[in-house]
């Protein structure tokens, strides 16, 4: 027998008898790419909403909390340490009722407007504020000087059900004409901003089929063909999202690709994404850090629906774009906790994240990477004291949620190429909403760059952890390297006054060859970084 047919065999030998001691395998396929990572799958949202912009964001130039030109410099430091790719912003449903006019020109003299939320019946009680009076202090000049300070592309949303097509024109003036050649780059200049902004990704509206308009797809269609029949482009070729289905509603993406395309396919070409929203929310009595094990797993099932949806909606969108030249854009998702656990009255949506949404940031990212053929963005909801939060802040107290530890974790990620991997365990049952539902044990993705593989890896059992084998197909590891976030409370959350409860661990692991077996803690989100041999 020749040395190398020798070593292939004790392999397998050892391959099979630690996958009889194993509860769970891997199997990463290197040599089947899927697509590269787009960093813009792990981009964010900013609505005005709640504690998000006043005063997640913008604390004002002359406040004592320390800020940058009036934007908090915690929440700057923080994400200057995640690089994130693309912020979405105003909206969300608050989009379709701005005006971009009223966030530009002098900041004392921007109109006060009633916010779009402002008759959500826990905004009805909540004290009086720019959270319900929306001062306009933070408008265009101040969302993209936030961007750039953490390195970030803008992408704005455009107001398609309050304003006509000439306003979402002028508003790709304000931002990418050249210096000194219209009179709204005058205008932009006024305010300390002589060069264009450069804003690529353009949103026509925000989900037509219900706060933005409650359009039928047919009628969204032809209204997102007037919108985008003419605009300035300035050098920049713009990408457009078009609101897309909320949840399954495949019914949507069906009849607004056909009537789009009624006049020939060259529509499609308008079009860089469909926005798919889809929030997995907490159903009964608990809240954001008040469940049992049976919401756990009810959760992260609805939470692991994300797959279906961009596979049936992919699907739908090849029946009349067989080439696939439109994206889905997942501009919106996360979980929807019940109310509780704002850290102000004010701040609606102001849900405080635990471990399970960790998991859930996880289970989605991954999602997104095993499908980076389909999903051109993500945008999670949202960056700061709302739904699926990476960061909570209230005046100078600032911390950063397990969200933003998951998303430090996958940023190695970004830019790889995706390949197949398989993952399999014993799957938990689910139920909720009077269905069955179940949660799979394991699960995750993996990606390749030169020499470097990553594998993120996620173990949905509350309780116990798992023995997984882990075979590499087409490579070897002679080196891995383990973060881990988990905690033996499933509820964990960071605060202000405890802003370390969760956190993620490194280590150095025995991962060599081409199986080896690996535990996982339980409730945890695995980061495995291998170093490849020739
Ligand atoms: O993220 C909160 C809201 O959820 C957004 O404004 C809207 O687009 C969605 O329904």
């Amino acid at each position: 027998m020749r040395r190398r047919d020798f070593l292939a065999l004790s392999a397998g030998l050892l391959a099979a008898r630690s996958a009889r001691a194993a509860q769970a395998h891997i199997e990463v396929f290197a040599d089947e790419p899927i697509g590269t990572i787009s960093p813009d799958l792990h981009g964010h949202f900013t609505e005005h909403i709640g504690g998000v912009v006043y005063d997640g964001i913008w604390v004002g130039e002359n406040s004592k909390i320390p800020n940058m030109g009036g934007i908090r410099s915690s929440l700057v430091e923080a994400l200057r340490a995640l690089k994130p790719p693309v912020v979405r912003w105003p909206g969300g449903c608050f989009a379709d009722s701005y005006n971009w006019r009223d966030g530009v020109g002098p900041r004392g003299q921007r109109p006060r407007r009633a916010n779009f939320w402002i008759n959500d019946p826990f905004m009805v009680k909540a004290p009086d504020g720019p959270q319900k009076y929306e001062p306009n202090w933070f408008g265009t000049s101040e969302f993209v000087r936030f961007c750039r300070l953490v390195g970030a592309q803008p992408y704005l949303a455009a107001n398609l059900r309050s304003l006509p097509p000439k306003d979402f024109y002028e508003w790709i003036d304000y931002c990418n004409s050249p210096a000194g050649l219209t009179s709204l780059a005058d205008l932009r200049a006024s305010q300390g901003d002589k060069d264009p902004f450069g804003v690529r990704f353009w949103g026509v509206g925000n989900e037509s089929w219900g706060c933005g308009g409650d359009f039928a797809p047919d009628e969204y269609a032809v209204e997102f063909r007037r919108y985008t029949a003419w605009l300035p482009q300035f050098g920049v070729d713009p990408a457009l999202i078009a609101s897309g289905p909320n949840g399954g509603d495949i019914d949507w993406t069906r009849r607004f690709l056909d009537k789009l395309t009624e006049k020939g396919k060259h529509m499609l070409r308008k079009v860089y994404g469909l926005a798919l929203h889809y929030y997995c929310g907490t159903s009964g009595k608990g809240q954001a850090v008040d469940f049992t094990v049976d919401d756990w797993y009810s959760l992260l099932a609805k939470a692991t629906r994300m797959e279906p949806l961009i596979t049936e909606h992919w699907a739908a969108m090849g029946e009349i774009d067989a080439q696939h030249r439109v994206k889905l854009v997942v501009d919106e998702w996360g979980a929807w906790h019940n109310p509780g656990t704002e850290v102000h009255p004010a701040y609606l949506f102001g849900q405080m994240p635990t471990m399970r949404d960790a998991l859930i940031s996880a289970l989605t990212l991954d999602t997104f990477h095993r499908h980076a053929d389909k999903v051109a963005m993500g945008n999670v909801a949202q960056l700061i004291n709302n739904l699926h939060c990476l960061f909570l802040a209230r005046e100078d107290q600032f911390v950063a949620t397990p969200n933003y530890h998951v998303f430090r974790m996958y940023a190695e990620h970004r830019g790889s190429q995706a390949v197949r991997a398989q993952f399999a365990a014993p799957a938990h049952p689910a139920r909720d909403d009077g269905r069955n539902w179940s949660v799979t044990g394991l699960a995750g993705s993996a990606s390749i760059q030169g020499k470097t593989l990553v594998l993120t890896a996620v173990n949905t059992d509350a309780s116990r952890p798992l023995d997984t084998e882990i075979v590499l197909r087409g490579a070897t590891a002679k080196s891995g390297k383990l973060s881990v976030l988990a905690h033996p409370d499933i509820h964990a959350h960071n605060t202000f006054s405890d802003p370390g409860v969760v956190q993620a661990r490194e280590e150095i692991i025995e991962a060599r060859g081409s199986a080896f077996t690996h535990r996982f803690p339980p409730a945890s989100v695995n980061k495995l970084v291998l170093e490849l041999g020739s």
